[in-house]
């Protein structure tokens, strides 16, 4: 039974932080423990690009580089996973909004679904630490679970620990080089997203540097305060 029981109506988060945060870490956690619905913008130009879609062609190029992908691709691929039944319980938002453009057209988004953004948590970070982080990043082909080769490896190498699949892989952009352009894209348009909802009342700021088992008591603490309503 996840926590997702206790509620009378959709909770609906964002994740903002920058590359190796750990949004995608914390977000799968999330999302087994209270029965909400991970949505990686990332995640699905990645499913695009390997589908070939329009979008997935325009966006291949610039995710190589480590540049935002235009707001109008990115909102298209996000509108149309919204429209799946799947996201009733509420989302948890890895990734998007990454740009004021983004967050403006999330408002409206959520007016016209009558919801509200209930939290949104800012991964904060040394940026130094997120080029490690993420050049030893590589996930499970088969379940998409994410393990580190020094910060969380899997009980058996090689070997999945949540779906038992043995083939992983490695994102084309987790290189030292791309993640450095990355960094800048979040500083340069993400970050001031933070001050956009602090003025809302809706930031809570959690310290990201401490150990995945730490950030995730504390992320879920924030989040089992929403879901009793
Ligand atoms: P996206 O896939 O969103 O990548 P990102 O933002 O660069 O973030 P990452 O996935 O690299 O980091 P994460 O925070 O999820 O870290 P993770 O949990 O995996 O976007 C990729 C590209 O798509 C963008 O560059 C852009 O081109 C495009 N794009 C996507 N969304 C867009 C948008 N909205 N607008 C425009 N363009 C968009 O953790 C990283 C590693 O660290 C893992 O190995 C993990 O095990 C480990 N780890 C996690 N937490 C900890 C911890 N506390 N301590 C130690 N290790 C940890
Ligand atoms: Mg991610």
């Amino acid at each position: 039974m996840t926590e997702a029981t206790t509620r009378t109506r959709p909770v609906n988060l964002i994740l903002l932080g920058p590359p190796g945060a750990g949004k995608g870490t914390q977000a799968r956690m999330l999302q087994d423990a209270f029965g909400l619905v991970q949505l990686s913008t990332g995640d699905l130009l990645r499913g695009a690009v390997a589908a070939g879609t329009e979008a997935g062609l325009a966006a291949k190029a610039v995710m190589e580089r480590g540049e935002l992908v235009s707001d109008a691709i990115v909102l298209n691929v996000l509108r149309e996973r919204l429209d799946q039944p799947d996201v009733a319980a509420g989302i948890i938002l890895d990734g998007f909004p990454r740009t004021a453009g983004q967050a403006a057209a999330l408002d409206d988004l959520m007016a016209a679904r009558g919801q509200q953004i209930d939290a949104v948590i800012s991964l904060v970070v040394d940026d130094e630490a997120m080029v490690g982080r993420v050049s030893g990043r590589y996930t499970c082909a088969g379940c998409g679970e994410g393990y580190h080769d020094q910060f969380k490896q899997p009980a058996t190498a090689g070997t999945c620990d949540k779906c038992g699949g043995t083939t992983m892989k490695r994102r084309p952009d987790d290189n030292a080089e791309t993640v450095r352009t990355r960094l800048n894209a979040y500083h340069a348009d993400t970050a001031p997203l933070i001050d956009y909802y602090a003025a809302r009342g809706t930031l809570t700021e959690i310290d990201a540097m401490a150990e995945i088992e730490a950030v995730r008591s504390g992320m879920t603490a924030i989040v089992g305060k929403l879901t009793v309503v």
